[in-house]
């Protein structure tokens, strides 16, 4: 597995990958992986020929109280996961290198970055659009894979895809969670003891709502009602937000039908934890 560090050694391996008819796929991420991320490099690896992943914890996806600096890494971790999932590449490029002090450009996908984490985070999806542009840019994929579990964050970067007209399929890859349902994520490690084992209640409110829409309750505001209880029957959590929305344009719906997304976002202490659900 090579580590590459460099913009134009990436741009450049890259370039001739492509002139060899070999397909890319690419898995971008913040480091600090986990079985979530394997299951994004082993859906790349079954779709291409070589497998890119890149590990960069990118500033401007945090607002100034967020947790960039505490944000975890390890990159030595990081890269025995990725040699032992068949990883070809690493793009690891060093911080101060990413974004230059002149940076002025950057990428905005409207309507749909500012609603549900967009609410509470309005740089994020700013952020996020403007470093996956670079970041496919460099790696020059075909295909690039994400996770459900950052669901508003999958459609908006498909949205970019098409808006853009960036030649690169969007692979969207279902939740990997703990047994107990919690959904990976490497803020998990954040939560203390007390908290880590309250937490799985956002799952189960999630699919003891899905249950009850299957035994046929249909409104939104009383799935809204039961899910609200259930998370603020847990102490120390506190709800951010807890919405039932069209999954391709994040507007709510009164009813619900096929292709609804339920989507909480929650706090214990400083810590954010999201997770969703799609009804088809
Ligand atoms: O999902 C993430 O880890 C990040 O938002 C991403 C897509 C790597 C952009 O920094």
């Amino acid at each position: 597995m090579k580590v590459i560090k460099d913009i134009r050694e990436m741009q450049s391996i890259s370039n001739a990958l492509k002139k060899e008819g070999k397909i890319i796929g690419f898995v971008p991420t913040m480091g600090f992986l986990h079985k979530g991320h394997i299951s994004l490099i082993t859906e790349s690896k079954k779709k291409s020929d070589v497998t890119v992943v890149s590990i960069y914890v990118n500033p401007t996806q945090f607002s100034p109280s967020e947790d960039f600096e505490k944000y975890p890494r390890d990159f030595k971790s990081d890269e025995n996961l990725c040699i032992n999932a068949g990883v070809d590449i690493v793009f690891y490029p060093n911080g101060d290198y990413m974004y230059s002090d002149e940076h002025k450009t950057f990428v905005i996908t409207e309507e749909l970055s500012t609603k549900l984490c967009g609410i509470s985070r309005p740089e994020h999806f700013r952020g996020v659009t403007t470093i996956v542009a670079k970041l496919f840019n460099i790696v020059n994929p075909n295909i690039a894979v994400f996770g459900q579990k950052d669901a508003q964050q999958s459609i908006i970067i498909k949205k970019m895809v098409e808006d853009l007209n960036f030649d690169i399929d969007i692979i969207i890859v279902p939740i990997v969670r703990e047994v107990d349902g919690l959904a990976l994520s490497s803020r998990n490690k954040y939560l203390s003891e007390k908290h880590r084992k309250d937490a799985p209640t956002i799952y189960s409110a999630l699919t003891k709502a899905k249950d009850l829409i299957k035994e046929g309750e249909k409104q939104s505001r009383n799935i809204l009602d039961f899910i609200n209880k259930t998370l603020l029957s847990v102490p120390d959590l506190k709800i951010d937000y807890v919405s039932i929305v069209n999954m391709q344009n994040f507007e709510k719906v009164e009813t619900i039908g096929t292709n609804t997304l339920i989507a909480v976002a929650v706090y214990f202490d400083s810590t954010r934890l999201i997770d969703n659900i799609l009804i088809n």
